[in-house]
């Protein structure tokens, strides 16, 4: 068990080239099963996952990321921050991250905001404001302890993925963002934490070597 655990976590990879094969509802289902055994701050289970699996809806979130883009390009001419040639490269230079890859399902995973009454009382008894930011970190965080558990399950079904962050600097326009989370009917207490590709990889397509890690030393001190 510990040695098979082991693997899973070493041998995860994120991928870019997915292949053509479908999967299943009750293959994610299981993933979800397992985010949802992830552990959560005071236990809330703040997680919520969009799956997007048919063309025309992952077209339609596409074309809000094209939007996010033309948008944010047109502000930085427009103010000037940069020059237009400068910024084109970097911006091609980055665009297999801003893109999603063809992946057969995009998990969208959201973090559902404290709930406000609860923290009402802790607010006004300690008179901070800020409990309620910090709150709403550790919502994130417990998303994204969900999302590992996926990552983790999938890979020991052979199914393969890559998180996608980037591309949510659409949501940094709020026109957009209001458009976008009413065409998906998301409520507006969810935060947009990250998106996950998943599907089976491209025959021979697969990188299984790890980039380097930092060495432990680096990365840890004991007091
Ligand atoms: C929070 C987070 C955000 C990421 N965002 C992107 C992204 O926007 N585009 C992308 O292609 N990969 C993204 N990745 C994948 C990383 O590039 C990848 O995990 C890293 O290079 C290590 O490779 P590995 O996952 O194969 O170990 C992201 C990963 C994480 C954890």
């Amino acid at each position: 068990m510990k040695e098979y655990l082991e693997k899973i976590i070493k041998d995860r990879r994120s991928i870019s080239e997915f292949s053509d094969r479908q999967v299943s509802n009750e293959f994610i289902d299981e993933l979800i099963d397992l985010a949802s055994f992830a552990p959560s701050s005071t236990n809330t289970q703040p997680w919520f996952f969009l799956i997007f699996k048919s063309e025309e809806n992952k077209n339609r979130l596409n074309y809000y990321i094209d939007l996010g883009y033309e948008k944010l390009k047109n502000q930085l001419k427009d103010n000037n921050i940069i020059s237009w040639t400068i910024f084109s490269k970097v911006a091609d230079s980055f665009s297999k991250y801003w893109r999603f890859d063809k992946a057969p399902v995009y998990i969208l995973c959201f973090a559902r905001s404290y709930d406000k009454k609860g923290l009402s009382q802790i607010i006004k008894l300690s008179n901070n404001n800020n409990i309620e930011n910090i709150a709403n970190e550790s919502t994130k965080t417990s998303v994204a302890m969900a999302m590992q558990n996926l990552l983790l399950g999938a890979y020991s079904k052979w199914l393969w993925t890559r998180i996608k962050d980037w591309i949510k600097f659409f949501l940094i326009d709020d026109e957009i963002k209001k458009q976008f989370y009413k065409e998906f009917s998301i409520p507006n207490d969810y935060s947009l934490i990250s998106w996950i590709q998943i599907g089976y990889p491209k025959e021979n397509k697969v990188k299984r070597v790890a980039f380097a890690r930092l060495p432990i030393e680096k990365i840890r001190k004991y007091l």
